[in-house]
């Protein structure tokens, strides 16, 4: 049986974006939280580095500004940077009511003794942590909020399947008037009705190979958003984390940042340190730096993988600052207070996305974006560390603002149809979906990856439009499983990286190609923005 519900807030993700934006509407508005997996499966959860924002009476609110500005290699913009950097005391402040705790420090200059580390890019100590798992302690505090809340529902195992338009043939005047969802225990899609829908589905790194991400980073909340007809932005900036454990037999992990903030440094295998013949900050160059220097010199060596080395430091400043990093390597057999550590760079986050304002508005009336699922200009062609779950912060309080304002002149929609599953079946190849899992993300990392080229890209679109032409007919005739609509969302995205990285024709930030080695100045300033065909897309 398909059922149907009605809430005036429908926020399809549950991360930091999600649960913050839920808990600041929650007053005023009954909210469905959702996620598709259970509450904590989100990047949010396996964050570790910290949050960035102004703490520390030295520091300055222009000095983060400038920072961000510069990392992003003159793609951000400045009114949401600015936007961000105002608000981000009180967002962490906001967190510390909330339950959220950080790691102090007797000699701290920060109001309640907060201890601040360094990452790459920021001139000044001004991230904000707790030890190295910043984000499990954001995300449990924030779910005890949500769980308290009377006007809060949460629905785990939940997948958007996709959202509802009020009229598909006019763009223009359209409403996004809810979502159907997917309930993957009972397998049945049911209609969630809704006054505004929140889209905090965070990133998509998953169309790589490798990558630092949690299996869910799959992009569906972009391939929605472009599906119903918002415009998506700097697709092409898919930023790869410099540090990730090298090792063949377990998923990538995360070596934070904060190592080399805290004095880590890189080697080449005969123990040289290399990154100063590429910027004067070495270590702590903004990650496009690090991570193309490092991709550079595995490949001029022949090696798969680089070193981190951070064993000259205490042991006892080793296993304080960096617990579950430390048990994790002991665990895998390498001793981080002993040894220099195998790493290598893998994709870490999405900086492009579904187009949204300050208000977090998407081009979509009563649909909003916030997190990493959004491009609000803030990271412009690299994201600086631990500026993420700062914009999550800031965004979903902007959007639940906007939200609260303008929820009681709306109505639930009246004539939306109930999920129509006449014409399909249970499916009887199943290795489709997952041969094709396997095809696109091998491609991606192929040829989509740090360094590209324009034949490399083209060769990547070719594979696509294929994949998307099998991943249609699938779609139309069998019954939608996770898997299944996983992939439809990563091709799709794929499609918009590929798309984005082709007609970026200049090096720039993240995106680096061989056929146009350098910036073009022509291009300073200029977004990659893709628009939505008028007839519903079908990729
Ligand atoms: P997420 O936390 O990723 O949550 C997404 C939610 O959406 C999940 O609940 C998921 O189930 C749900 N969802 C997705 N699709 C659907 C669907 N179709 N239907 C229903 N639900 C859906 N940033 C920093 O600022 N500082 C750090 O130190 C830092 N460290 C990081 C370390 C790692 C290993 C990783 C992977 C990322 C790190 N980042 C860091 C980036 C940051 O964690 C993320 O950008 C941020 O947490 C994204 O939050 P979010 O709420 O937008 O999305
Ligand atoms: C890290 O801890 O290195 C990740 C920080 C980030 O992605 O912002």
């Amino acid at each position: 049986m398909h059922v149907a519900h009605d809430f005036d807030v429908l926020v399809i993700g549950s991360g930091a974006a999600g649960l913050s934006l839920a808990l600041h509407v929650a007053d005023n508005a009954k909210v469905a939280v959702l996620s598709k997996n259970k509450l904590n499966s989100g990047s949010t959860s396996w964050a570790q580095g910290g949050i960035a924002a102004v703490l520390d009476d030295r520091d300055t609110k222009e000095s983060h500004i400038e920072d961000t500005l510069n990392a992003g290699g003159g793609l951000c913009e400045y009114d949401a940077v600015k936007f961000v950097v105002d608000q981000g005391k009180e967002a962490i402040n906001w967190l510390i009511e909330n339950g959220a705790d950080f790691t102090k420090d007797e000699n701290s200059n920060v109001d309640g003794d907060y201890h601040l580390t360094k990452e790459g890019g920021h001139s000044f100590r001004r991230v904000i942590h707790s030890a190295d798992a910043t984000g499990k302690e954001v995300q449990i505090s924030l779910e005890k909020k949500v769980k308290e809340h009377p006007n809060i529902t949460l629905f785990e195992h939940h997948m958007a399947v996709d959202l509802i338009s009020s009229d598909k043939k006019n763009r223009k005047t359209q409403k996004c008037v809810g979502a159907y969802i997917l309930d993957t225990k009972r397998g049945k899609v049911d209609l969630f009705r809704a006054k505004a829908t929140v889209l905090a589905t965070g990133g998509a790194s998953k169309a790589y190979l490798y990558t630092s991400n949690p299996d869910g980073s799959t992009g569906d909340g972009i391939a929605m958003a472009w599906r119903i007809g918002c415009r998506v932005a700097n697709m092409e900036f898919n930023q790869f984390h410099p540090t990730c454990l090298y090792h063949p037999e377990t998923r990538t992990f995360l070596l934070t940042e904060a190592l080399r903030g805290e004095g880590a440094v890189l080697r080449l295998p005969d123990g040289e340190r290399f990154m100063d013949r590429f910027d004067e900050r070495a270590e702590l160059a903004p990650r496009d730096i690090v991570a193309h220097a490092i991709d550079h010199e595995m490949k001029r060596l022949g090696v798969d993988h680089l070193y981190l080395d951070i064993s000259h430091k205490d042991d006892d400043f080793i296993t304080e600052h960096f617990p579950t990093i430390y048990k994790r390597c002991l665990k895998l057999g390498y001793d981080l207070t002993k040894e220099p550590i195998p790493i290598v760079p893998a994709a870490h986050y999405t900086c492009g996305g579904v187009m949204a304002d300050l208000n977090a508005r998407t081009d979509v009336k009563n649909l909003y974006a916030i997190g990493e699922v959004a491009h609000t200009g803030l990271h412009g062609a690299n994201r600086m560390a631990s500026n993420s779950l700062l914009e999550c912060l800031v965004f979903a309080h902007s959007a639940a603002k906007d939200i609260a304002k303008n929820i009681g002149h709306e109505k639930f929609s009246e004539n939306i149809k109930p999920w129509d599953e006449s014409r399909v079946r249970d499916s009887d190849e199943e290795v489709v979906v997952s041969h094709n899992w396997n095809e696109l993300r091998h491609f991606m990392w192929d040829y989509v990856g740090i360094v590209r080229s324009t034949r490399r890209l083209e060769r990547a679109a070719r594979r696509i439009d294929m994949l998307a032409g099998e991943i249609r007919e699938y779609y139309s005739a069998f019954r939608v499983t996770p898997d299944l609509l996983e992939l439809r969302n990563l091709v799709t995205v794929s499609d918009l990286i590929v798309r984005s990285a082709l007609s970026r024709t200049e090096s720039r930030g993240l995106h680096h190609t061989l056929d146009f080695p350098e910036p073009d100045p022509d291009m300073d300033g200029r977004n990659t923005v893709l628009k939505p065909p008028r007839q519903p897309y079908r990729k």
